[in-house]
């Protein structure tokens, strides 16, 4: 069954949210944007049965079987394949179009009955009825759903298809704040740094900053809380020269009026150092949705620990997931990158690739030594009730 939301149940769903969370936090969570969640999450669905039908996984997956057994049966990658198969078997368990039963070696995944028939051109109809803002995201999955059986049979890569010059258009369209879907990360990030960071003279320092949404979102709330004066310095670091140069571009056309904004590349899995940044010399580490690819986490929170002065901030505004094997929309898209896919790993805090859940989120900045770690909102506290909540802030501290 669909798990799309009537735009009154969204709203109900909607104050009951802001009930309880932070008041800076709640705006975007609104009726429209949750009802156009679940629509997203649907087309999601819809795109994925289509891969199912032109791989040959569906009529693979009538026969109980493993991930490696169903990968080995249709010819795909092992290497690539392995994670986005898993999370489109994962995505119909929930929905229950597959059945998932543990066994030795491993799940057995079996289809329950017929594919279900869905046309994922209705749903970009309701949502366009609902709010034309998300469609950049549904060009992106669409295009990117498109590639997908290439990929999973290894004929080509997920940079390949993501990054090709022809597509660059799309991220421009699809990190932008006149994206509904996206634009809700960097308003909660901004959100978070102005509730967490103490009324100082401040010298924030964002990584990944890409096409300037992010920093656009935050230098807007600073202004609107009356602490864009406390800005020293606003040092933009990207590792890809295209998004730099446009985030540059859209930065100074947005803010002409300020003297503080920097911009520099950074590659985070690189020694901080060694690419210009004096140790102990940044208040704010901001970034968002950009730590998660990081290819050693621990390395790069390190890096910023060692970049912070004693008593600065880190600030990450992340997605989030609020259960181990939870399929999150945007995986569909993102594990087609390697990065995302296949960092290094830890037991505890990086069991697998992709997005953290808010506990890993915490012992990963304890073991690089950061204090008083909080999430904003507290998603532990949200997510019984809010299963799909799964954007938030994550807070800490180098002790001063
Ligand atoms: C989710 S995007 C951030 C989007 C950005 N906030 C915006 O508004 O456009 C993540 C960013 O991390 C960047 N990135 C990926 N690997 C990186 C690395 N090793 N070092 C620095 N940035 C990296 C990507 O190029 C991308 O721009």
């Amino acid at each position: 069954m669909s798990e799309v939301v009537e735009l009154a149940e969204a709203e109900r769903r909607s104050r009951e949210l802001a009930a309880i969370l932070p008041a800076r936090i709640s705006p975007p969570f609104t009726g429209t944007f949750i009802r156009s969640a679940t629509l997203y999450d649907e087309y999601v669905l819809r795109l994925t049965l289509g891969i199912f039908r032109a791989t040959g996984l569906a009529k693979a997956v009538q026969t109980p079987s493993t991930l490696d057994e169903l990968i080995a049966r249709v010819g795909f990658e092992p290497g690539r394949a392995r994670v986005p198969v898993d999370w489109m078997l994962r995505r119909l368990s929930h929905r229950g179009i597959v059945e998932q039963s543990d066994a030795e070696g491993g799940p057995r995944f079996r289809l329950r009955g017929e594919l279900p028939e869905l046309d994922p051109a209705e749903i970009l109809e309701a949502q366009r009825q609902q709010d034309g803002s998300w469609q950049p995201s549904y060009v992106l999955a669409e295009t990117v759903a498109q590639d997908y059986p290439a990929f999973l049979r290894g004929e080509r890569t997920g940079e390949e298809i993501l990054f090709s010059p022809s597509r660059l258009r799309l991220w421009v369209n699809f990190f932008s704040n006149d994206n509904g879907l996206y634009v809700v990360n960097n308003l909660v990030g901004a959100a978070a740094v102005v509730e967490l960071l103490p009324p100082a003279p401040v010298t924030i320092m964002e990584l990944g900053g890409g096409l300037g949404s992010g920093a656009a979102a935050l230098l807007d709330e600073l202004r609107r809380s009356g602490r864009l004066g406390d800005v020293r310095e606003y040092r933009f670091t990207e590792l890809v020269p295209f998004f730099m140069r446009r985030g540059q571009q859209a930065l100074e056309a947005r803010f002409p009026d300020v003297s503080f904004l920097k911009f520099g590349a950074l590659d985070m899995n690189r020694p901080f150092a060694e690419q210009g940044i004096v140790p102990g010399s940044v208040s704010l580490v901001y970034a968002v949705n950009t730590l998660h690819v990081a290819r050693d986490l621990d390395s790069t929170l390190r890096e910023i620990f060692g970049a912070l002065a004693p008593g600065g901030r880190l600030v990450v505004s992340e997605c989030i997931r609020t259960a181990p094997t939870q399929a999150i929309y945007i995986e569909f898209i993102f594990n087609l990158m390697e990065t995302f896919r296949s960092p290094v790993l830890h037991p505890t805090y990086r069991p697998n690739g992709g997005f953290l859940a808010p506990e890993e989120w915490q012992s990963a900045m304890e073991a690089a030594g950061f204090v008083e770690v909080r999430m904003l909102p507290d998603i532990p506290s949200l997510r019984a009730r809010f299963p799909h909540f799964q954007v938030g802030a994550v807070g800490a501290t180098r002790r001063g």
